[in-house]
């Protein structure tokens, strides 16, 4: 309980140092966070707010973390990498994701990670194929504050860190949804390899994100500044609480845009 109070706590300082509104969904250009907005996400403040959140999380409760069957071979399982030649797909549309399971922001440990959730809804509703970015070591930790840290010096440090296996041939797909969590109001660094190693030239790319306050937070932007010569059309953003606990909601929310990106 005194978890749950310290994280809504947070959440709630959150929101107010992002001056956002509680809709999760990015329906309208004046809805989604600017580049500024993204900034202030940035904030020494809201990220003091995160760390504090993590740090008063229970002894039991990181116990709980660590101790989750959610480690990194369930990662692996859970993944739905898609070859388009064996499964035999005729989509010409694929959902790219990378998402985190274990200790996560105002969620507890999940066994699901929230972007997977919505990748695979939109997935479900496009028929697109699947392609889950993991990491080649798993080097990501379990629990929320020491997966802030790890990922907070990749960001430092411009990293690129590699990811398991590749990508369908994507000259089979016109459409690419690629989506990630927030981290520190950027993409993970693992999607910068991601977009550099491959070429997405001439495709339409549709970014999505979790977050817990931050929005898109310029995923777009800066997936044009990556990928130069492909389209990038409007993305949608869903607050990862909502993922795991509004999931009717989120479907619509989803199908709404997916309808409006002319699904
Ligand atoms: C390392 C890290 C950094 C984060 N940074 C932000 C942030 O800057 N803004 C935000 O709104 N949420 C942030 N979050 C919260 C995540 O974006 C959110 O919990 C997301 O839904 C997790 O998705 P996943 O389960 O697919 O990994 C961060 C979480 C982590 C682990």
């Amino acid at each position: 309980m005194r978890k749950g109070i310290a994280l809504f706590a947070a959440v709630v300082l959150m929101l107010t140092g992002c001056g956002s509104s509680a809709a999760s969904q990015n329906t309208s250009a004046a809805a989604e966070p600017t580049k500024e907005a993204a900034a202030e996400t940035q904030t020494e403040e809201t990220k003091t707010e995160e760390t504090q959140a993590a740090e008063t999380q229970t002894e039991e409760t990181q116990a709980e973390a660590v101790s989750t069957e959610t480690d990194s071979a369930a990662q692996g399982e859970a993944a739905a990498n898609a070859d388009k030649a064996e499964t035999g797909s005729t989509s010409d549309t694929l959902v790219i994701y990378f998402s985190r399971t274990g200790e996560q922001y105002t969620v507890g440990v999940i066994e699901k990670g929230n972007t997977a959730i919505v990748a695979e809804m939109i997935a479900e509703q496009t028929g697109a194929d699947l392609f889950e970015v993991l990491p080649a070591d798993d080097h990501y930790p379990m629990t929320y504050d020491a997966l802030t840290e790890v990922a907070r010096a990749e960001q430092n440090d411009n990293a690129r860190p590699a990811y398991s296996g590749e990508l369908p041939d994507l000259s089979g797909y016109s459409t690419v949804f690629i989506g990630a969590p927030v981290w520190w109001g950027d993409w993970p660094m693992i999607m910068y390899t991601v977009f550099e190693n491959n070429d997405f030239s001439g495709k339409k790319l549709i970014p999505f994100s979790t977050h817990e306050g931050s929005g898109l937070s310029g995923f777009d932007d800066k997936l044009k500044s990556a990928c130069p010569n492909a389209e990038v059309l409007k993305g949608l953003a869903i607050r990862g609480n909502d993922a795991q606990n509004a999931q009717e909601e989120v479907k619509k929310s989803v199908g709404s845009w997916l309808t409006e990106l002319g699904f």
